[in-house]
């Protein structure tokens, strides 16, 4: 039997994780992938209306067209923390600060791999460049956040070295960044157990796709006691992308009775908007924003969902709670209740033997392959009872 949690009808009573959206920085990074400044506001604004807490608007030092989106977007003075990412340097520090940003977001490799080949850095240098950079962001910021970057490939003790480095420098909250994908769910229970004990500040993570596990594994290091979770909309991002945003938010919602203050009815809205600024389509079956998420052809599954949704779909999670609609579908596996019901709401109401006419001739069509619409149902309705 799956684990349902008994939920506190006060939303507010419930344990609080909060969303950070980077859509506009690793999202923007998702290969080929360009927002104008005007897309990014608009996103900005969509962001913070659904009730997203933080939003990484950008890299300030990455470039002057950058800079001035990050500034324009911190300017529009949303309900929302705006956040800058900077590389543990005091010029891009500078960068995100001469901004506008609410919250600094400094990060350094802490991984062998990416140490020696990257920054070329003993873990000693590390940790002494990590305590002078958040020093010197939290003088001129409230809320620091620093990420060691490749988290998941850094030895436990090295990792609890850097962030304590962190922690007495002044970062407001820490993020553990599985940056190449490479944690499975149970690592990341273990490796936010582990370092919960030693950090008194808020723990963010921040998971890549490369194996598929990053919702996964963001939901794990929940469970074990991260606060934050850093997702893109569509899990666009990096290579395979990021933590998806409704899929994280609707586990955490659904599943573990926690509140993110997300608006979850703006869900599939905000995934098409994406979609349509990306150019990244999200396939059908992607879950929870996916057009055919709460789409039945089976005759079985639709007999099953007329007489009761919980029968083929989660329950806990409705269409209307993520802004979609539940849909019947017409193909080779379409069963009567699901044609009567469909023809019921356009006043159609063929005999038994007419009802086996219209579905043998749905099944011809599509057993040659070919999509069998709605209309394409009401025409071969109309024609078999010789209704209009
Ligand atoms: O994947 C990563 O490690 C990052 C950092 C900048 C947090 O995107
Ligand atoms: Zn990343």
């Amino acid at each position: 039997m799956v684990r349902q949690v008994a939920f506190s009808s006060d939303k507010n009573s419930r344990r609080r994780i909060t969303v950070f959206d980077t859509t506009l920085r690793d999202g923007e990074q998702t290969p080929g992938v360009s927002f104008t400044p005007s897309d990014k506001i608009e996103i900005a604004h969509q962001l913070s209306d659904i009730g997203v807490h933080i939003i990484e608007a950008g890299f300030p030092a990455s470039s002057a067209d950058e800079y001035s989106t990050v500034k324009a977007i911190a300017a529009e003075n949303l309900d929302v923390i705006i956040c800058g990412l900077a590389r543990s340097v005091k010029q891009d520090v500078d960068r995100c600060i001469d901004a506008g940003v609410d919250m600094v977001h400094v990060f350094i490799p802490t991984s062998e791999v990416q140490r020696i080949h990257t920054i070329r850095k003993s873990h000693e240098e590390v940790v002494a460049i990590t305590g002078d950079i958040v020093r010197y962001a939290r003088d001129h910021a409230d809320k620091v956040l620093f990420s060691a970057m490749d988290a998941t490939r850094t030895g436990i003790p090295e990792l609890i070295e850097v962030y304590t480095a962190a922690v007495e420098a002044g970062a407001t909250a820490i993020n553990v960044p599985d940056t190449v994908g490479v944690a499975t769910p149970t690592f990341m229970q273990a490796m936010i157990g582990a370092l919960r004990p030693k950090i008194p500040v808020t723990i963010d993570v921040h998971c890549h796709n490369d194996f598929g596990m990053a919702t996964a594994n963001t939901i794990s290091a929940v469970e074990a006691g991260a606060d934050q979770v850093q997702v893109t909309v569509n899990g666009i991002g990096e290579r395979a992308g990021n933590a998806d945003l409704a899929c994280t938010v609707m586990v955490i919602e659904s599943i573990f009775g926690c509140n993110t203050g997300i608006k979850t009815e703006r869900l599939v809205e905000t995934s098409r908007m994406i979609s349509r600024f990306s150019g990244i389509m999200v396939p059908p079956t992607y879950p929870v924003t996916g057009e055919f998420a709460f789409s039945h052809e089976s005759g079985i599954h639709s007999q099953g969902v007329i007489e009761n949704s919980s029968t083929f779909e989660p329950g806990i999670m409705t269409p209307e709670m993520v802004g979609h609609r539940r849909r019947l579908k017409l193909g080779k596996h379409v069963g009567r209740h699901a044609v009567r019901e469909m023809l019921s709401q356009v006043h159609i109401s063929p005999d038994d033997a007419q009802m086996d006419e219209i579905i043998s001739r749905i099944k011809q069509i599509s057993s040659k392959g070919k999509k069998v619409t709605e209309h394409d149902l009401y025409e071969i309705a109309e024609t078999v009872t010789g209704m209009s």
